[in-house]
């Protein structure tokens, strides 16, 4: 039998795909919940209840699964309007921002999703926080390799001083995705994304205090940032699976 947690991000990806009608364009999202997603829009376009849908995945490891799952694939530049999105989360606050990219694909994911008429977050009722960075997770960071260690030491010094603050350099080891990687005389297993980046994960013991938009603004003005995992006010609504029933967030 499925994990009890995997059963509860099955139901809130099931319930997210109730919305999917034929003929629209969809955001295919990355990870252990949105796999669900995919799968089950594969068997309803194998059974014929949808017709015509196009999927515009936010990673590869998005396109793989959709492509298994019988989805057909197209890209942004094809389709810049998303009808619906869906996606899970690594955490979700009270007001709906979310952090994403535990996976890594944060870059892709942001911008298909910020580029959709409607994004529905399907998460198990771990995600939940009441302040983004809580759980202890990373808030991940995405870099070019070029310098890291320079932007990597900028981002410290942006935080210098936060209480129970830590940032480290995404290795390969957290994820099967390792590739070596030759920059500046260095080569490091360092994790790299599908745009060829790295991953600075920030640590904050007690979640992020202040203003996520500020910080935020704070974060993308340092040279040598390309995106951060703070998904903020893009959610249309979170679809939440409990042992005792889903319950939908709306924004
Ligand atoms: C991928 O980079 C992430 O943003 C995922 O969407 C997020 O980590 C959720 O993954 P799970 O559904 O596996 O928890």
């Amino acid at each position: 039998a499925a994990p009890p947690q995997d059963e509860l991000k099955r139901v809130a990806a099931h319930r997210a795909v109730e919305l999917v009608e034929s003929g629209m364009v969809l955001g295919l999202g990355t990870g252990s919940t949105a796999a669900h997603a995919l799968d089950r829009i594969g068997d309803l376009l194998r059974c014929g209840v949808l017709r015509d849908i196009v999927g515009i995945p936010t990673s590869e490891w998005a396109a793989a699964r959709a492509a298994a799952a019988g989805i057909p694939l197209s890209d942004l530049n094809a389709h810049p309007v998303v009808d619906l999105s869906i996606d899970g989360a690594d955490e979700v606050d009270p007001a709906l921002n979310l952090v994403k990219g535990r996976g890594g694909s944060l870059l892709r994911e942001k911008m298909v999703e910020g580029a959709s008429r409607r994004f529905v977050v399907i998460v198990d009722d771990s995600k939940l926080v009441p302040r983004l960075g809580a759980s202890g997770l990373a808030v991940p960071v995405e870099v070019i390799p070029f310098g890291y260690a320079l932007t990597l030491r900028r981002l410290h010094k942006l935080f210098h001083g936060v209480p129970g603050f830590n940032l480290k350099l995404r290795t390969a080891s957290v994820n099967a995705k390792a590739s070596t990687f030759e920059e500046d005389g260095f080569e490091l297993e360092s994790f790299v994304t599908d745009n060829r980046n790295y991953i600075v994960d920030l640590f904050f013991e007690e979640g992020i205090h202040g203003d996520l938009n500020l910080i935020s603004d704070e974060i993308l003005r340092i040279t040598g940032v390309v995106e951060h995992g703070m998904f903020l006010g893009l959610a249309s609504s979170v679809i939440v699976a409990r042992k005792d029933g889903v319950v939908v967030m709306d924004k």
